[in-house]
């Protein structure tokens, strides 16, 4: 109960820490020009595949494919419908499955195979059938093979694959009750699979496939191509009271060809290893992997593998996105110790770090030149005792930890379920992975983790109505580039950039979009891949610095006039596009005084009641952005210019709405609120330094202002150096203040009660031990908190009676203690830390702790 307290008290802390960035700008779908491929009648639009050269999109729907072009996806090539027979549509039904939802032949693979045929499986009603799909003319062969362990039976049921030269390799269940899963190889001499065993897959979820060509760029045969597969799966090694969910990287190398005796027509280089995605600042654990996608890039060292992740209880919406290089994957793989599972009495089964001796050659290692050279020439003449061990030690004990050691990106209230990368060299010379994530609410976040931090540059709403994104596609080419969304409404095409929406030079700057610089000659924010740009007629800051805006102020402001009756009500609008900005408001070249009781700002709006003579002029709405804590850029957004309604002048009734023609500018009057308006190019960008002391007194703030009006087209520079209190903007943050003193406190308290009580670590209970010397403590010592961190820690847990392990007799293994009865004798912290010297002991246990009634003991 009190853990459950305090864990609440870690996820309110979660999410007043910066770990969770806003997007900076949101596009309604409505603000973007996007294209949208949809078909009346037909859904599911869940496979897509690009073909770079042809500009031809592919897609894969229930019971259609389509040809669009990839430039253009509204832009149908070909169709073809590709429905179950009513047959087997019936027998499908007969079976207990849904006609209206299930007994449809949904497409799961979408393959090249050369450059004039694909390679098409669908779920078939429940009976998986594949077949070659001719481009020209666009039909299907009809060959209606078998499509067992290609695509599984239910549509429900996840499914991955990869084509790599004319062979598919594909993860997804094998059966119609889909209880079988498999990563299979479809091949005319070498047709491979997994071990059924819960070992090697234990209800797995895949997510993604792909090869990483490691033959390249050796000499021939030196090493393998290595095929990866991406899934989250129940885990074996730790065995609770619920299932707890595992993500995994498996390899497979494509020159298997199975064991001759042992693991006949198998993967006898099948191996598995942990994803390890956490933030161990706060021990938060994402366990579910939702997608992978591995940047390849022939300027890249080596491929990155970039992960989506949630954590398996997502009551509050947490996801994540970590990064791995395909180094650390393949070192685990090459060099990592192996996890072994050990039976003790209670017929429960422990797994353990294996410390034995590891059979020659080394177990689930791609045959390479050396192997050859022992005259290993293929996985058939591999000898039993390295066979049998990859067959019962599929499980590395490493796991694969991210790059940095931490998410590249943490984000609240968010289900992430699809990623894509993109590289973009920048005009410093830099190159920017910028990472295109999918939610299931059907918008794409575009964000950029660098030195400078996690930034989510804009959220696009790809979709009119709430769906999840089923697949996101990227195509490279140089200058078009496109993000692809599929969702079970429709396909949609999103450019990688808006650069042009971003208006004035501050706006295009603080984006740090990598795709986006700020034109000098032109004036407008430009997509640097689109066309030729030095960096001395562009500013483009990655990390936000807009003082090089200084001097641009040319910026297109909307003007709207108001003419107002003494004593009336004007309301002034300006609501900034980006999420991160505040506004303020100046009349004339004054900061607004919005204490005055006259004035009534609203969210994206300023109210002015009884409008007096000195209460004329020109208002000016600025967008403020903060940069580095101490910097702020603002830039006028809106210009208001409110005037006092001469008195009987007019022959309209004042509360009739009349328009009115004044120079270049076109009023609408609405007595006596008068908005609207038309843009005329006027200027002002301005840049706020303030700078920050240790002293409370007030610090002085300079601000430098520059008008341009394009009546008379002359610069008029005028340089203020005002007093201002720096505190002056901290209104809201005392709020925030005293809610986060209070959230200490109450934090502050259920962590000594916890920590009086013994629930927490070593560190809490050394401090606790000195205070509270004779309290025992309580078994309970790490259920909770213990689940978080043995998911991935496998601690060297101490045999709890402090006795010395005997070794098991001849096998090499290491075997769980036995615990008697089943449960762990509780021990006394300051043994515990003693017997941590006691490390070099042969054995390393898993710690595996079950307490079912873990929470009576503590109420
Ligand atoms: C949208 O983009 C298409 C092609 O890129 C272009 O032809 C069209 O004019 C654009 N529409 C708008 C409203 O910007
Ligand atoms: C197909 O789309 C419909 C809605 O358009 C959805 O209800 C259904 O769950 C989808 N089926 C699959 C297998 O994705
Ligand atoms: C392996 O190949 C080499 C030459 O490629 C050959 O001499 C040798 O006999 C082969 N060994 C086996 C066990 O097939
Ligand atoms: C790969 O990642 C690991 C772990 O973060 C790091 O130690 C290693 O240096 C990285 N390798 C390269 C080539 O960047
Ligand atoms: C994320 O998914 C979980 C479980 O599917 C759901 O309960 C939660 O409401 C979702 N959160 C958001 C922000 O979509």
């Amino acid at each position: 109960m009190a853990l459950s307290i305090l864990y609440l008290v870690f996820d309110l802390l979660l999410g007043v820490t910066a770990f969770s960035p806003e997007p900076r700008v949101t596009w309604e779908l409505s603000e973007v020009n996007l294209t949208h491929f949809h078909e009346p009648e037909v859904f599911n639009y869940s496979v897509l595949l690009l073909s770079e050269d042809e500009n031809v999109l592919y897609v894969g729907a229930r019971e259609a494919i389509f040809a669009v072009n990839s430039l253009d996806i509204s832009e149908k090539q070909h169709e073809l419908y590709w429905k179950a027979s009513e047959d087997q549509k019936n027998e499908c039904a007969k079976k207990g499955k849904s006609k209206q939802t299930e007994c449809f032949n949904y497409v799961r693979v979408l393959q090249p195979l050369n450059k004039d045929v694909l390679y098409v499986c669908g779920t078939n009603a429940f009976q998986p059938t594949c077949d070659h799909l001719n481009l020209l003319p666009f039909k299907l062969a009809g060959r209606n093979e078998d499509g067992k362990g290609r695509s599984p039976f239910d549509p429900m049921q996840s499914y991955t694959s990869v084509m790599i030269d004319g062979e598919l390799y594909s993860g997804t269940s094998f059966t119609f009750l889909g209880n079988e899963p498999i990563i299979f190889r479809q091949s005319q001499q070498n047709q491979l699979r997994t071990e059924y065993s819960v070992l090697w897959l234990n209800d797995p979820n895949f997510v993604s496939a792909d090869v990483i060509r490691h033959s390249q760029n050796m000499p021939k045969g030196y090493d393998d191509d290595k095929v990866y597969f991406f899934f989250t799966e129940v885990s074996v090694e730790f065995d609770f009271v619920g299932k707890v969910m595992i993500p995994r990287v498996a390899r497979v190398c494509k020159g298997d060809q199975g064991g001759l005796r042992i693991l006949q027509k198998k993967w006898t280089t099948f191996l598995k290893a942990t994803l390890l995605c956490r933030m161990p600042e706060w021990n938060y654990i994402f366990n579910v992997v939702n997608d992978v996608f591995i940047l390849k890039s022939p300027n890249l060292k080596e491929p990155l593998i970039y992960g989506v992740f949630t954590a398996q209880l997502n009551n509050i919406g947490v996801s994540a996105v970590c990064a791995y290089n395909m180094s650390s994957v393949e070192e685990v793989f090459a060099k990592g110790k192996y996890m072994q599972s050990a039976t003790v009495e209670q017929s429960d089964t422990k797994w353990v770090r294996y410390n034995g001796e590891i059979p020659k050659p080394r177990p689930g290692a791609c045959i390479n030149s050396f192997d050859r050279a022992m005259n290993f020439n293929s996985s058939l003449s591999l000898p039993d005792k390295t066979l049998q061990f990859v067959k019962d030690h599929p499980l590395m004990y490493d796991s694969v930890t991210p790059l940095g050691n931490k998410p590249q990106l943490v984000k609240r209230d968010v289900n992430y379920t699809q990623i894509v990368v993109d590289r973009v060299k920048a005009l410093d010379g830099n190159t920017y992975n910028v990472m295109f994530i999918g939610t299931d609410e059907g918008t794409l976040h575009k964000a950029i983790s660098s030195e400078h931090g996690m930034h989510i540059i804009e959220e696009i709403k790809l979709f009119p109505v709430s769906e999840p994104i089923q697949t996101l596609l990227l195509s490279s080419k140089e200058e078009q580039r496109y993000v692809y969304a599929g969702s079970n409404s429709g396909v949609m095409q999103s450019p990688v950039a808006f650069c042009e929406k971003y208006s004035t030079c501050v706006d295009c700057v603080l984006a740090r979009d990598p795709y986006c610089a700020w034109s000098v000659y032109r004036l407008t924010c430009v997509n640097i891949l689109q066309e030729e740009f030095s960096i001395w007629d562009t500013i483009q800051h990655i990390n936000g610095d807009a003082t090089s805006c200084f001097g641009q102020f040319i910026d297109n402001v909307m003007v709207a006039h108001h003419k107002v009756n003494l004593g009336g009500t004007v309301e002034l609008k300006c609501s900034p596009k980006a999420n991160l900005a505040s506004i303020s408001w100046k009349l004339e070249n004054q900061h607004l005084n919005l204490e005055n009781p006259n004035y009534h700002p609203l969210k994206d709006s300023l109210l002015i009641f009884n409008v007096k003579k000195e209460d004329t002029g020109a208002y000016y709405c600025l967008s403020e952005e903060k940069w580095l804590h101490n910097i702020i850029f603002s830039h006028v957004i809106v210009k208001h210019v409110v005037e006092l309604q001469r008195p009987l002048h007019t022959t309209t009734s004042p509360n009739s709405p009349a328009t009115q023609r004044e120079g270049n500018s076109m009023t609408l009057k609405l007595s006596p609120v008068v908005t609207e308006g038309s843009t005329t190019q006027i200027a002002s960008t301005q840049i706020v330094v303030t700078t920050p002391t240790e002293e409370t007194e007030p610090t002085s703030v300079s601000w430098m202002s520059v008008a341009f009006s394009p009546e008379t087209r002359s610069t008029d520079l005028k340089f203020h150096v005002e007093k201002t209190s720096y505190l002056t903007k901290s209104n809201d943050s005392s709020l925030f203040l005293v809610l986060f003193l209070l959230f200490f406190v109450l934090f502050c308290c259920v962590f000594a009660y916890n920590c009086y009580q013994g629930f927490l670590p070593t560190p809490c209970l050394k401090f606790r031990s000195t205070l509270v010397p004779n309290k025992p403590a309580t078994d309970f010592s790490d259920s909770e908190q213990g689940l978080k961190e043995t998911l991935v820690e496998q601690s060297n847990a101490q045999n709890q009676n402090g006795e010395q392990l005997k070794p098991s007799q001849d096998t090499g293994y290491e075997t769980e203690a036995d615990y008697g009865n089943g449960s762990i004798p509780h021990q006394d912290e300051s043994q515990k830390t003693e017997d941590n010297h006691n490390k070099d002991k042969p054995f390393d246990v898993i710690y595996d702790i079950k307490y079912a009634d873990s929470d009576a003991e503590v109420d």
